[in-house]
């Protein structure tokens, strides 16, 4: 026999002055494969036309879809209520701007993260659209590939216990980033240049190591080596200006 699930949904309206913070309850009858995006969908379609939620690719990709799901972050797309109990409990992701409901921008925060963190290669070398791609080992290319996956949903800093506390950490998602460019060699950036972007307490040496970042990213990237790598590296040039301001 299927089950009925409750939903305990997060409503609020900030462009709302006569709207209030609250939660609102729904059932619905759970059916083969149901993933909460379906759920959301039915729930919008049958029951509340109001129902305020992002979604667009309907397949891991697009990261719009991320909300706090009892409790841990995660993609309303790719999770199935088959996986949850019969009372589900959905909030906005925290540390983002809220737009409605279960909605948040998380366009705004990322763009000016990437902006903070000087998010593109960086080389003297001038565009020649003539010129034959340059080769790259492949075990390198994957390594890139490996951390390119990202698909910005936000999760790790929902997640993040330093992120919900102070706006200026980057965050696991810039680090990872920043990671794949140290690995890139079209980008001729030098490790002090890094440090001038991450070495602060804003970027690497902000992280606690509370690694729940990983644990809820979607896309299985592997944040903890990447910002253990980079704490390592980071903390060498740090200690080496330590020494040349003694000298
Ligand atoms: Fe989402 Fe993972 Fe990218 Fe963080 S690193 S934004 S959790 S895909
Ligand atoms: Fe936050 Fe992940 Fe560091 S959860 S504190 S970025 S290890
Ligand atoms: Fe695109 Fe879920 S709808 S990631």
């Amino acid at each position: 026999m299927s089950r009925q699930l409750k939903f305990n949904i997060f409503r609020y309206n900030p462009q709302d002055p006569n709207s209030v913070p609250h939660t609102d309850s729904f059932w619905l009858d759970e059916t083969p494969s149901l993933t909460l995006f379906i759920a959301l969908n039915r729930l919008r379609e049958e029951q509340d036309s109001s129902l305020n939620f992002d979604f667009a690719c309907r397949m891991a990709i697009c990261g719009s879809c991320g909300m706090v799901i009892n409790g841990r972050p995660g993609l309303a797309c790719r999770t199935l209520t088959s996986d949850l109990p019969g009372e589900i409990t959905l909030m906005p992701l925290p540390v983002f701007k809220l737009v409605g409901d279960l909605a948040v921008d998380t366009g705004t925060w990322f763009r000016a993260t990437n902006e903070k963190i000087e998010s593109w290669i960086h080389t003297d070398q001038e565009f020649d659209p003539e010129a034959l791609e340059e080769r790259m080992e492949n075990d390198l290319a994957n390594s890139i590939f490996e951390l390119e996956r990202c698909i910005e949903c936000g999760c790790c800093v929902a997640s993040c216990g330093t992120a919900n506390m102070r706006a200026d950490f980057v965050g696991a998602f810039a680090l990872n980033r920043v990671a794949r460019f140290v690995m890139d060699p079209r980008d001729k950036r030098s490790d002090a240049d890094y440090f001038e972007v991450v070495g602060t307490d804003q970027g690497i040496f902000g992280c606690m190591g509370l690694l729940a970042c990983e644990d809820v990213c979607p896309r299985k990237i592997p944040l903890q080596d990447q910002l253990g790598i980079l704490r390592r590296k980071m903390g060498f040039i740090g200690l080496k200006n330590l020494f040349r301001r003694k000298v």
